[in-house]
């Protein structure tokens, strides 16, 4: 007689299906998920990707405990063995989530220290990690309390995401004005603001790291080049990974990523870990997401590099499943080059076309262009940010012919736009 094994099951949360490579882990896994979508989002059930085997529509922010309470349910009548997010505001309430359900996670303290940039700065500056100074405003009128950090600073909210609203202040003369600013698109783009944090400028190159966290053993899988963007907003732009780097550098980097880990108590999980190199050589934290990057975008890089499947180790971590040892700190050996442009609006208003697209389909180099802004779409200037056209995601032999196709791309692709009214 054979015992039946259930496949495992993870729910995941807020996962747009338009982006796929959280699914095609889990599928590749044996990974069963159920979906919750976002409020917001259509899923045709016809449309589903292989791996989701249910569908549940939950709002985990208009009613948290309400939520919990139909998980719980959920969790009672038709068991699942780990819950994920991608999507960053999600990552507190998943971790309560696994609290409450008994499955592993990280707890919710750790998700919100990971999740409020308050928190993480002053856990990362009371663990001795390398912090910018920084000062938290829990109202605007504080503002002057800022004035006396080393200009410039970036005024950013304490639980922002997508650069939404991080703005650049050059001087304490426009300070006030800056944090009233960025105050004011969090409340419309939010919907509610308790805090920013101000904090001094980093000048350097920004670099994003990918980790698999596992019983607090942690492993850096790579390192990629995120640009230099100068501000004073910070749409996102270019990740080409593995970044060229001296191996001291690249040392450097792994030990503070890793001392973040253990500052901020992240023992399980993935992580997505954002720096910039101040003055070309030191790393200093932006940030850490305790979850996949760029809703799997950092699947896609960090596996394209290294070959090893992200997203399914991440789920199996989620499910307590994962049985293979993560391997030593050291960066694995990269396979290949692996690539995320996002096409910046370059301009605004009413999108008439977008030129250069489809023949990118076409390209060997890319594997998946994922267009978000279509003819007929609305963009309007930052910092009132009304999302990016699309990405291109591409793998190149090496690093250098990543860049060199990011150039060819600057100019190969070209919106056009005519007057807001125009339909
Ligand atoms: N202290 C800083 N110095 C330099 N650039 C910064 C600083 N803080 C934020 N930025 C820029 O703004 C971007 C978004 O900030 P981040 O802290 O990552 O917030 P978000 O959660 O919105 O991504 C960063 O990727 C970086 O380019
Ligand atoms: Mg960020």
């Amino acid at each position: 007689m054979t015992t039946h094994h259930p496949r495992p099951t993870v729910v995941l949360v807020y996962q747009r299906i338009s982006l796929p490579w959280v699914f095609e882990s889990a599928e590749r896994a044996g990974i069963d998920l159920v979906l919750i979508p976002r409020p917001d989002e259509a899923v045709s059930e016809d449309r589903l990707p292989p791996a989701v085997v249910d569908v549940l529509r939950l709002d985990i922010e208009a009613d948290r405990a309400a939520a919990l309470n139909v998980l719980r349910r959920r969790y009672e009548q038709n068991t699942f063995q780990g819950i994920v997010t991608l999507y960053d505001p999600a990552v507190p309430f998943v971790a309560e989530a696994a609290e409450l359900l008994g499955l592993p996670g990280i707890g919710r303290d750790v998700a919100l220290g990971a999740q409020d940039k308050r928190v993480m700065r002053a856990r990362l500056a009371a663990a001795g990690l390398n912090v910018p100074g920084f000062v938290r405003l829990d109202d605007p009128a504080d503002w002057e309390k800022a004035a006396s950090l080393a200009f410039p600073v970036v005024v950013k909210p304490a639980h922002g995401f997508s650069s939404l609203g991080v703005t650049k202040a050059e001087s304490p003369h426009s300070l006030k004005s800056v944090v009233d600013q960025v105050w004011q698109t969090c409340a419309s783009k939010l919907g509610q603001v308790d805090g920013l944090v101000v904090e001094e400028y980093l000048d350097g190159p920004e670099f994003a790291v990918e980790s698999l966290a596992h019983g607090g053993d942690v492993r850096m899988l790579t390192i990629g080049y995120k640009g230099d963007p100068q501000g004073p907003h910070f749409e996102e732009g270019v990740y080409r990974a593995p970044a060229a780097l001296s191996e001291t550098v690249q040392d450097d980097i792994c030990r503070e990523v890793k001392a973040a880990h253990r500052a901020l108590g992240i023992t399980d999980g993935p992580t997505h870990t954002e720096l910039r190199l101040r003055g070309g050589v030191t790393p200093y934290l932006l940030e850490i997401g305790a979850r996949i990057g760029g809703s799997g975008v950092s699947q896609y890089i960090a596996s394209g590099v290294t070959g090893i499947d992200f997203a399914a180790q991440a789920l199996r971590i989620a499910a307590g499943i994962a049985t293979e040892p993560l391997g030593s700190g050291t960066l694995p050996a990269p396979v290949a080059a692996a690539a995320n442009y996002i096409v910046p609006c370059n301009g605004s208003g009413r999108i008439i076309a977008i030129h250069g697209l489809d023949e990118l389909r076409a390209d060997p180099r890319v594997d998946h262009v994922v267009q978000m802004l279509f003819p007929g779409d609305i963009v309007r200037p930052y910092p009132d940010f009304t999302g990016y056209p699309a990405f291109v995601l591409s793998r190149h032999a090496n690093i250098a012919e990543a860049e060199e196709f990011h150039q060819f791309l600057d100019q190969a692709i070209r919106i056009d736009y005519g007057h807001e009214e125009q339909a």
